[in-house]
């Protein structure tokens, strides 16, 4: 069996930049709630460029970032909520856009613990061979599907777009996957796409795409996965905490956040947050928070990694990495 690594990344977000100032014009709400209950101060929203836009200039960086070419790579998986079509995919439409001819190419929804889907899939095809080289993309365009008359909601969300780029080989990287779904709680956190509507059906008259949270129950739940899969991700490794130099989270609420390192007698320090300047992104948060880290010199060699990700479905996961990009 192969070893399976990262080595690049990449990512992109729109120009514009909604600050919770703005964002009291349009709804009743204000800085000082939103910061102090989430942490978020400004997001970036898209002003026209759909979410295969975003993902693509997350790629193609995290590509030249790899020091590949479009060529090498032969499977990319999007992990999305918010793509631009039902068919094709986004990942076909990357693939065209990019020129990766060799490519297979598919999309996976498993909302904000998306990313960590398409890491745990790419690593079962680049450990057996049947793969070499995979793009991984989390992107989102949030904005498509955001109430903007529902200040519980809107006020919490961003558009933007993280790619890695995987090897098989002999190097280390990927050293433990968990992941796990919930299909009893789809409630809590809810985007409908179309719905049934035929020569049997009329249209419905109020139907509405906009996303739905309950925010408390999503709030408890999201405490204490973290929690729960940082210790399974790490259970049977030999490592403990203690040797883990950075802990990347969904970039969901700094209040969540907070919980779990309490409940794991850590520092919240320990986990990188850029949720401040980019709100809560989906699946673009981590590949866009890592991709941030790596661009700032804060991941060396050596370093264990943990990602750790929940979401809608509900979904979670998290992925022990022994970051190793620039080893030969
Ligand atoms: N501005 C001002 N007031 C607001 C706003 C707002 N934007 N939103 C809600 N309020 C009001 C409410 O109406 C309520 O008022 P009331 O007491 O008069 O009824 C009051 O603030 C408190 O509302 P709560 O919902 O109890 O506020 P809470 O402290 O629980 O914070 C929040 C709400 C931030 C949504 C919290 O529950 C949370 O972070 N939940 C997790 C959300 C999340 O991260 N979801 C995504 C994760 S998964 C994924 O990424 C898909």
């Amino acid at each position: 069996m192969n070893e399976v690594r990262i080595i690049g990344t990449g990512s992109y977000v729109p120009t514009n930049r909604m600050t919770n100032d703005d964002l009291s014009q349009i709804v009743d709400t204000h800085d000082e709630w939103i910061t102090s209950r989430t942490g978020i101060k400004e997001r970036r929203i898209s002003t026209g460029e759909n979410t295969s836009d975003l993902a693509r200039n997350a790629a193609l960086q995290a590509i030249e970032s790899a020091g590949i070419t479009p060529e090498d790579i032969d499977l990319i998986i999007v992990n999305t909520i918010t793509p631009d079509a039902f068919m094709p995919s986004t990942a076909c439409m990357i693939q065209g856009a990019i020129g990766a001819h060799r490519a297979v190419c598919f999309d996976v929804s498993a909302a904000c613990t998306g990313f960590i889907y398409g890491i745990n899939i790419a690593t079962q095809f680049l450990r057996t061979g049947q793969h070499q080289t995979a793009l991984i993309i989390g992107a989102e365009v949030l904005s498509k599907v955001v109430d903007w008359n529902d200040r519980n909601t809107c006020v919490l969300f961003g558009d933007g777009a993280g790619a890695s780029v995987l090897q098989g080989g002999s190097q280390k990287g990927i050293l433990s996957i968990y992941v796990g779904s919930d299909g009893t709680k789809q409630e809590l956190l809810q985007c409908p796409a179309v719905p049934v509507q035929n020569t049997y059906i009329p249209a419905r008259a109020n139907f509405s795409n906009a996303m739905t949270m309950n925010g408390n129950e999503v709030f408890k739940f999201a405490g204490r996965i973290i929690m729960e899969s940082i210790e399974k991700v790490l259970q049977n490794t030999g490592y403990t905490l203690e040797d883990v130099a950075h802990i990347i989270p969904h970039q969901a609420n700094v209040r969540i956040i907070e919980y779990a390192a309490r409940k794991l007698g850590i520092s919240p320090k320990r986990f990188y947050m850029n949720l401040d300047r980019y709100g809560n992104t989906s699946a673009a948060s981590i590949p866009l928070a890592l991709d941030e880290m790596v661009r700032e010199n804060r991941i060396q060699d050596g370093d264990k990694v943990i990602l750790v990700g929940f979401g809608g479905g509900l979904t979670w996961g998290a992925v022990l990495i022994e970051w190793n990009q620039n080893k030969k």
